[in-house]
């Protein structure tokens, strides 16, 4: 197959950028063209956009708290399987199962709701989370695209 067939079936792309929350929206932005060439529907388009969302904002409330760090997105595709990783290197969680509990969250102080990581799960086929304490986390989230379109020509 030819390098340009083969873009689009299989490819990666990779960012980084500090952890201010202004770049919650650069990370969707981002999130959307690299989706664009799966041919997403609108309703998988703002799933996965609202997951990298919650994703990103743990980063930066949780992760860093008051400092900044860096944010790594990794997104890749193969055969309509997307997958988004993102990683931080800040305080990292001391129960994952816990914390991936519907409305646990560590800082009601602040009025968050605790229900990030649920809907990460609910929005994506699939999430997992490895994270060591004082090294940092990574979410990595998959989610099949455009299936529906798929179908739709097979009928
Ligand atoms: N990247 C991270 N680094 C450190 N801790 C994290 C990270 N992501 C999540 N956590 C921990 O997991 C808990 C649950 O996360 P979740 O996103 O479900 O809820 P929340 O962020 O507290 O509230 P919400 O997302 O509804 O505003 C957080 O309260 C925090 O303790
Ligand atoms: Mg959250």
């Amino acid at each position: 197959m030819d390098k340009e067939k083969q873009a689009g079936l299989q490819e990666k792309v990779r960012v980084e950028f500090e952890s201010y929350s202004h770049n919650e929206q650069f990370a969707r932005v981002v999130t959307a063209v690299f989706m664009a060439r799966l041919n997403p529907t609108m309703e998988e388009l703002e799933d996965v956009k609202t997951a990298v969302s919650e994703a990103v904002t743990n980063c930066v409330i949780h992760g860093y708290e008051d400092r900044i760090g860096t944010i790594r997105m990794e997104l890749s595709c193969d055969h309509g399987q997307l997958t988004v990783e993102i990683k931080d290197w800040g305080m990292g969680i001391g129960n994952i199962d816990q914390a991936r509990e519907p409305l646990y969250t560590s800082k009601p102080s602040r009025e968050r709701s605790g229900m990030g990581f649920t809907f990460m799960e609910t929005f994506m086929d699939s999430m997992e989370v490895r994270s060591v304490v004082g090294e940092g986390t990574t979410v990595t989230m998959k989610k099949q695209i455009g299936n529906k379109i798929l179908e739709k020509k097979v009928v």
